[in-house]
């Protein structure tokens, strides 16, 4: 361990969810400090090659949320770089960031998902909105919940309660992605799965179970303190968050991810668990979910941050 002592965390990025990913970069910078690793930070930019080949780090941590972060991009700039890293490698990231396709493997391994289809804005001006969206109605039924492909922090992402609002939800989800997921929408617990893998094999941190205020967990109940309670652990007889620990296992091997890993899910009525999407780089900041299940394992949540840095290290 005496040998991890100079770490970059890259954190901001120039994805909509940058203000997350400064913070969230923020709190592992701090975990680290606190147990003696040098730590820069960087931002993503055209001074990080630079940075990178003037004091070469030992290992970086990367803390970058949605496109660039999460779809692999950056993490093959850090392969050519030949820098050890936290995180998934970049084949596994454009999987896991690409919901869709990520649904399919999943779902083939047995894991529920919700019924639903991935369209591309052109096919709606190419078959005429209200024929496609009425065949979508007539299939799916209704509520359903539409979001980008891909992305994160629930940007562009709507629930459709009446075929009157799925229009919109799709200009608000078009927005952000050039291709929407339209998704038969689960009533039930919503929960947060993390994985990490120390050494020994993907483990299950315990379910953190998601409550927003207002009912639904978008950016502003996601970010500002106190607007979303959370129960960790979830409140989930033994048989359910068994079934979530291995849902959320299920996603981590399948999809080949690596290190850390936060699957969210949604425990409908009967018990049973759905598969929303996983991300490959999970927030980190006071109010997301990882942190607080790394607590409630009984884990510190600076010491894990180090686990995983060394083991990158370790791998380098
Ligand atoms: N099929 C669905 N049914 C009900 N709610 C959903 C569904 N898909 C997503 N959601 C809600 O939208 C939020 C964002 O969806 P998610 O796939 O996790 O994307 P993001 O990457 O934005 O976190 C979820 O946290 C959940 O509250
Ligand atoms: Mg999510």
């Amino acid at each position: 361990m005496a040998d991890l002592n100079r770490v970059l965390v890259l954190a901001g990025g120039l994805s909509p969810e940058h203000e997350v990913s400064v913070r969230s970069g923020r709190r592992v910078a701090e975990a680290l400090r606190r147990l003696g690793v040098e730590v820069q930070t960087c931002d993503v930019g055209p001074g990080l090659l630079g940075t990178m080949s003037a004091d070469p780090p030992q290992v970086v941590f990367p803390v970058l949320h949605g496109t660039s972060g999460e779809d692999g991009a950056i993490r093959e700039v850090l392969e050519l770089s030949g820098v050890p890293y936290v995180g998934a490698r970049p084949d596994a990231c454009r999987v896991a960031y690409a919901k869709p396709i990520a649904k399919t493997l999943v779902a083939e391994r047995g894991v529920a998902v919700p019924r639903g289809l991935a369209l591309p804005k052109s096919l709606f001006h190419d078959l005429g909105a209200p024929a496609v969206l009425e065949r979508i109605v007539a299939m799916l039924g209704l509520p359903l919940f539409v979001k980008p492909d891909q992305g994160g922090s629930a940007f562009g992402a709507a629930a459709v309660n009446d075929a009157s609002e799925l229009p919109s939800a799709l200009v608000g989800c078009f927005a952000y992605s050039d291709t929407a997921l339209i998704e038969q929408q689960v009533k039930g617990t919503e929960i947060a799965v993390g994985v990490l893998d120390l050494g020994d094999g993907p483990v299950a941190l315990p379910a953190v179970e998601i409550v927003p205020d207002g009912g639904v967990y978008d950016y502003a109940a996601r970010y500002t303190a106190g607007r979303t309670e959370f129960f960790s652990p979830a409140r989930l007889s033994e048989e359910v968050a068994r079934a979530a620990a291995d849902a959320a296992v299920t996603v981590h091997r399948t999809l080949g991810l690596r290190d850390v890993s936060r699957t969210d899910l949604i425990v409908d009525g009967s018990g049973r668990v759905y598969f929303l999407e996983v991300n490959v780089s999970p927030g980190m900041t006071g109010t997301s979910t990882l942190p607080l299940a790394v607590e409630s394992a009984g884990m510190d949540f600076a010491v894990v941050c180090r686990e995983l840095a060394h083991r990158a290290l370790l791998r380098g």
